[in-house]
């Protein structure tokens, strides 16, 4: 038998197929149950030895020439069809897309993204608490025992039920339970901010029920007012981009911070509205002070040893002053409107070196 006509046959047939389809059929043909080949390698089992040994290199180089070929067809169709549907379906990117959606970045993301830039390049790493907080850290640890007036001052939603450990839960009322967390997760040194939401139970055209807090607190050996009052200047300037913001630091009262320090920032009029800058009025932006020994040993630190300042300030106060919203539900509606107009381009990342804050 002519094997060598058989292969070339088959191997012109193989090239000859345009699709995966008659190649697999052409696969069948040669090579399946009752293919042409198939039944060459049957035909051995009635042969004599010698014509077998003469017969059998022959026949089963003959499958494996086939067998090579449609392998080798097989990519080729397949790579064919890959390339055949890339060029079909490339995009025109240059093209105009109206309907592309039109999210923005919510002022208040925008605002705690431009602080946590300016605030990690004085050194200070982002720590987090729950919202869902224990009478113990939102109040005890900082120095507000059960009695304390200043509880009452901070209108709390309370949960009907307490903790595993007996203690009261509710919705922290500001993000001064995480400097407790933070002092007793990381010890001391310790540089950082918390931002985050809190609840109080409030609400008109400047407090709604849930707000935004940013904390800051700064532990270590030798630490006084000085560094203090530059850390918030150095903040205050880079968040409002402007050389001429001034301070004006008020003695004050908060439980957790022995001495407290409000610190208002100056203002100027310009065509009758407040615009951050100067002195020609001043604006509380900021509750802050050296930390209260009593905090520090709450936080697991020797207070003879380590000393520190906290500061807490509200972000949605900051970006209205920033950006001039006046109500602040109308952070919380969700208008389109709204949203368009005071949102923030999705891929305008603040950074320092670009300035932090470009509106859309
Ligand atoms: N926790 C205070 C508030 O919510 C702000 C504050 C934080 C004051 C840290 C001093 C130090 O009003």
């Amino acid at each position: 038998m002519d094997h060598a006509a058989t292969e070339q046959e088959a191997l012109s047939q193989i090239a000859a197929a345009q699709d995966l389809e008659t190649l697999e059929s052409l696969r069948v043909a040669f090579l399946g149950k009752q293919g042409s080949i198939s039944g060459l390698l049957k035909t051995l089992g009635g042969m004599s030895p010698e014509e077998r040994q003469s017969e059998g290199p022959k026949i089963h180089a003959l499958r494996e020439g086939v067998t090579n070929a449609l392998a080798d067809r097989k990519a080729a169709l397949e790579h064919a069809a890959l390339d055949a549907r890339l060029a079909a379906e490339t995009i025109d990117l240059s093209l105009p897309a109206p309907e592309a959606p039109r999210g923005s970045v919510h002022p208040i993301a925008q605002t705690m993204d431009e602080l946590a830039e300016i605030f990690a390049d004085m050194g200070f790493a982002v720590a987090t608490g729950p919202e869902i907080e224990d009478d113990w850290h939102n109040f005890t640890a900082l120095n507000m025992p059960e009695s304390h007036p200043a509880r009452a001052m901070h209108d709390t939603f309370y949960f009907p039920d307490r903790n595993a450990e007996g203690r009261e839960m509710l919705l922290r009322t500001h993000t001064s339970p995480v400097q407790i967390r933070a002092m007793l997760q990381q010890g001391a040194p310790l540089r950082i901010i918390a931002p985050g939401r809190v609840y109080r139970s409030d609400s008109d055209a400047t407090h709604t029920p849930m707000f935004h807090q940013i904390e800051g607190l700064v532990i270590d050996k030798g630490i006084h007012l000085g560094h203090l009052k530059w850390t918030l200047e150095t903040f205050l300037k880079a968040f409002f981009e402007r050389d001429d913001v001034v301070l004006r630091l008020r003695p004050s009262y908060f439980p957790f911070t022995e001495p407290s320090v409000e610190v208002d920032v100056g203002y100027s009029l310009v065509n009758g509205k407040r615009v951050i800058g100067g002195s020609e009025g001043w604006m509380e932006v900021l509750g802050s002070g050296m930390v209260n020994r009593k905090v520090i040993a709450a936080g697991g630190l020797d207070p003879d040893v380590y000393q520190g300042f906290a500061f807490g300030t509200g972000v949605d106060r900051l970006a209205m002053l920033k950006y001039g919203m006046d109500d602040l539900r109308a952070f919380f509606d969700g208008d389109v409107r709204w949203l368009s107009h005071y949102g923030f381009a999705p891929l305008d990342v603040p950074t320092l070196s670009g300035g932090v804050g470009t509106a859309a």
